[in-house]
């Protein structure tokens, strides 16, 4: 059986599964509960100086069938006092030695940041996650993502920390800057050991239109709060890829936050280079148990792959996050239809029709019929194939790919309810690869039917 275990920038933990800082580690009982139920190990609730908190709280997005897609809060850090958080960590760290126990902190001034960080540490604490990301509440005190979206501030803090600190000190970034990679830098030059991120993204989660407030709402009022969950999954392995194909910021550990709810999530993360994952969302909506999943599908995946750890894994897709510019514009494919599958519903036509490039074609119509529903390209024949698959319309036909005319663009395949009805097959497009910074190179970076301007220019260029 493959190794999970990890070593975080020397932060020991027996799986790369982290609670998040958040409601699941606010107090040390939960934390045991959560290292019973399999959990490697925990960012606590963020600690300060305690705040005090609004009612609600939380907002959600549903989506179709599924609940809580997006969660939003506009809670701050630990509403509870600093002393008794951290005798909780002590009493934990005596108990789960072996489990990786990290105090996330956010203070203000250097003489807070000493101080903290020093009574964390005796505390016994792994290492400290400076909470430079919370987008709501604390960053207009000056404190959270406004540390993140300014480099110099946050290089000064996290020079203090790594001066006053003993244990590994993580920088937790926000997702709301523009270029993630200005944070990272900044966290680079200051000395940190770790990254961690993302934390949550500025959002509104809707607005209450009887009452005419957004949500969530605070008697008549509301402010916007932080998003995560699986909708922001896309926009944390994109920083995360950012960071991790710069070849400075790639050599620091980092631990992979946002929208992970299972094991193929957490792969996916450390694909891109993470060598830890944390959750909040899933746990929030499903419990600590959800890790037992995780554990068992990250070792079957790994124990399929021939990959003896966790580190196996680890950056193996990084290198292929790429510059739109480096990928091979010769590459070909076209959606494949399997009929045997097909239940003859129409979405792929409907979307190929009005979302893509109308060479989805509906059998048993004459030419002026299909120029009539907007077809331009006409394939000289559409094989006739009825629906037969268990649950299709009746009377339905499978719709038809001229594969001459499909771009390959995936949205027939994205909308099509059938699981493996639609695939992608990969055609010869006949052509050597090249890219587009080929071109730059070589002075062929033109296509024709555009601005005379510009064809002037570039006439002018290659004489
Ligand atoms: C209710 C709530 C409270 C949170 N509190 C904190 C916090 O105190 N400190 C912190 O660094 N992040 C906090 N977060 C952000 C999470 O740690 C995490 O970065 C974010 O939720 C993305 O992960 P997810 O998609 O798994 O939820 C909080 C998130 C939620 C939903
Ligand atoms: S891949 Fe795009 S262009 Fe091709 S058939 Fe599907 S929707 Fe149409
Ligand atoms: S969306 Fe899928 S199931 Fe529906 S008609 Fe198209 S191929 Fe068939």
């Amino acid at each position: 059986m493959a190794d999970l275990s990890i070593d975080f920038a020397g932060i020991k933990s027996p799986n790369p599964f982290w609670l998040a800082s958040a409601p699941p580690t606010n107090t040390g009982d939960q934390i045991m509960r959560a290292f019973d139920a399999g959990w490697g190990g925990a960012v606590w609730k963020t600690l300060g100086n305690p705040i005090v908190n609004v009612s609600s709280r939380f907002g959600g997005i549903d989506y179709g069938n599924t609940r809580l897609m997006g969660l939003n809060n506009i809670e701050l850090i630990t509403d509870r006092p600093l002393d008794v958080n951290l005798r909780e960590i002590r009493e934990v760290k005596r108990r789960y030695p072996n489990h990786a126990v990290i105090a996330s902190l956010m203070v203000e001034t250097k003489e807070e940041w000493k101080e903290i960080i020093e009574r964390a540490e005796e505390a016994g604490a792994d290492g400290h996650e400076l909470n430079f990301g919370c987008p709501h509440g604390m960053c207009e005190r000056g404190m959270g993502s406004a540390v993140s979206s300014e480099p110099k501030v946050l290089l000064e803090i996290a020079r203090w920390a790594v001066e006053f600190a003993t244990k590994p000190v993580i920088i937790k970034l926000s997702p709301n800057v523009t270029d993630i990679v200005e944070p990272g830098e900044a966290v680079l030059e200051s000395g940190a050991h770790a990254i961690s991120l993302i934390n949550t993204v500025k959002s509104i989660m809707g607005v209450d239109l009887d009452r005419m407030v957004p949500l969530p709402r605070v008697g008549s009022g509301s402010t916007n709060g932080g998003y995560c969950g699986p909708a922001v999954k896309p926009i944390a392995l994109h920083m995360v890829g950012e960071l991790t194909r710069h070849p400075g910021i790639a050599k620091l550990p980092i631990s992979g936050i946002g929208g992970i709810a299972n094991w193929r999530d957490a792969a996916e993360f450390i694909a891109l280079g993470c060598t830890s994952v944390q959750v909040c969302t899933a746990v929030m909506h499903y419990g600590y148990r959800i890790v037992e999943d995780m554990i068992e599908g990250l070792s079957d995946f790994l124990d399929a792959r021939g990959m003896k750890s966790v580190m196996d894994l680890r950056g193996r897709a990084a290198s292929a996050y790429k510059n739109w510019g480096e990928l091979d514009l010769a590459y070909r494919v076209v959606a494949d239809i399997n009929p045997d599958k097909c239940i003859g519903c129409q979405l792929c036509y409907v979307a190929c029709m009005d979302g893509a490039h109308q060479c989805i074609h509906l059998p048993g119509r004459t030419e002026a019929e299909s120029r009539k529903a907007g077809h331009t390209h006409i394939p000289k024949f559409v094989p006739e194939r009825a629906v037969t698959a268990k649950g299709g319309a009746t009377g339905a036909r499978v719709p038809y790919v001229d594969e001459d005319e499909c771009i390959g663009c995936n949205l027939c395949q994205l909308v099509c309810p059938v699981s493996g009805c639609i695939t992608m097959k990969e055609m010869s497009s006949g052509k050597p690869h090249e890219c587009w910074d080929d071109r730059v190179q070589n002075g062929t970076d033109f296509v024709p039917g555009g601005l005379r301007v510009t064809e002037a220019a570039r006439a002018k260029r290659s004489s």
